[in-house]
């Protein structure tokens, strides 16, 4: 009887366990809170009841404005915190900004369990625009942005860390401090770790759209991006990817990239479209 009863406990919380869905981990935008994605969150929990969510309280408003290292070791400390408690992995989702943080964190803490990154709009093969500059520098204009962001001085916000002007490249690599070494477009002691890291993945979302308005290329969110004929060449056929720097090939190789054009969202709606939610965000959460 009492055996009976003990592996009846056993098969329940095999079951629990096996159909239980794994935490997920949220990075806000830039100058936005934790609170803008509560909807997010709700909606998760709604699809998938019992999700354990966990949205970080860091780098609210202006401070999302620190440099893209200092925001990688803080939040990933905090994701590292939640895989600890959960080995049979963890979702990564983040928006805008928080994309490239995120992907800053799957690729410098190599002992991360992150199953799906879902990138939400995020510029993640640089940022070229003065739509985009106004919301934080008025007078900034992208043609001379980086006589301020290309120095050591200007390297101190996020912003600087992943701009790419594509008319001054050699600059980019001297004096970017961030989107270079991610990229593993310089090599470092760091590289082949990071791209390990991040190869661990086991699927990639990438979703954005041409309404975007603010990720300029908007392809930079699926890392496409500006050559010098102003024309914006897909991640394919980018040196990036063919060289496989970081782990892109790789991982598309096995199928694991899942792009997303979505049309019609404009830039500061997408975490809060139910449409973009249901459709691309919640089936890759299971
Ligand atoms: C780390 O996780 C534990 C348990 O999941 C939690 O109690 C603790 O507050 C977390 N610490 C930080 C700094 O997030
Ligand atoms: C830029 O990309 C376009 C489209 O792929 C190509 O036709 C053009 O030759 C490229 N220009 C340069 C300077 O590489
Ligand atoms: C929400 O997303 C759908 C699908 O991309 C789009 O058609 C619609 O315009 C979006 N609505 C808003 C308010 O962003």
């Amino acid at each position: 009887m009492k055996l009976q009863f003990f592996v009846y406990v056993c098969a329940l919380l095999c079951i629990m366990h096996c159909v239980a869905y794994k935490p997920v981990v949220l990075i806000h935008g830039v100058m936005a809170a934790k609170g803008s994605l509560m909807l997010l969150a709700n909606r998760i929990k709604q699809a998938h009841p019992g999700t354990e969510i966990y949205v970080s309280d860091r780098f609210n408003g202006w401070s999302s404005l620190v440099s893209m290292w200092h925001q990688v070791k803080a939040f990933g400390s905090d994701m590292m915190n939640v895989s600890a408690s959960h080995p049979n992995g963890i979702h990564l989702i983040g928006f805008s900004q928080g994309g490239l943080i995120a992907r800053g964190i799957l690729e410098s803490f190599p002992g991360h369990n992150v199953k799906t990154f879902i990138s939400l709009s995020s510029p993640q093969a640089g940022q070229y625009g003065t739509k985009f500059l106004h919301l934080f520098f008025p007078n900034l204009w992208k043609k001379t942005a980086y006589e301020l962001f290309y120095s050591e001085v200007g390297q101190y916000t996020s912003v600087a860390n992943y701009w790419n002007d594509p008319y001054h490249q050699s600059l980019y690599y001297r004096y970017s401090a961030f989107l270079p070494q991610l990229n593993n477009e310089i090599i470092t002691s760091q590289s082949e770790s990071q791209l390990a890291s991040f190869t661990s993945l086991e699927r990639l979302v990438l979703i954005g759209g041409p309404d975007d308005g603010v990720i300029t290329p908007w392809q930079s969110s699926h890392f496409g991006y500006y050559n010098l004929s102003d024309e914006v060449v897909e991640m394919r056929n980018r040196d990036i990817y063919t060289k496989d720097l970081f782990g892109l090939k790789a991982l598309d190789k096995f199928g694991k990239i899942t792009t997303i054009v979505c049309n019609g969202v404009q830039h500061f709606d997408w975490h809060l479209n139910l449409t973009v939610i249901d459709n691309h965000v919640i089936p890759y959460l299971d």
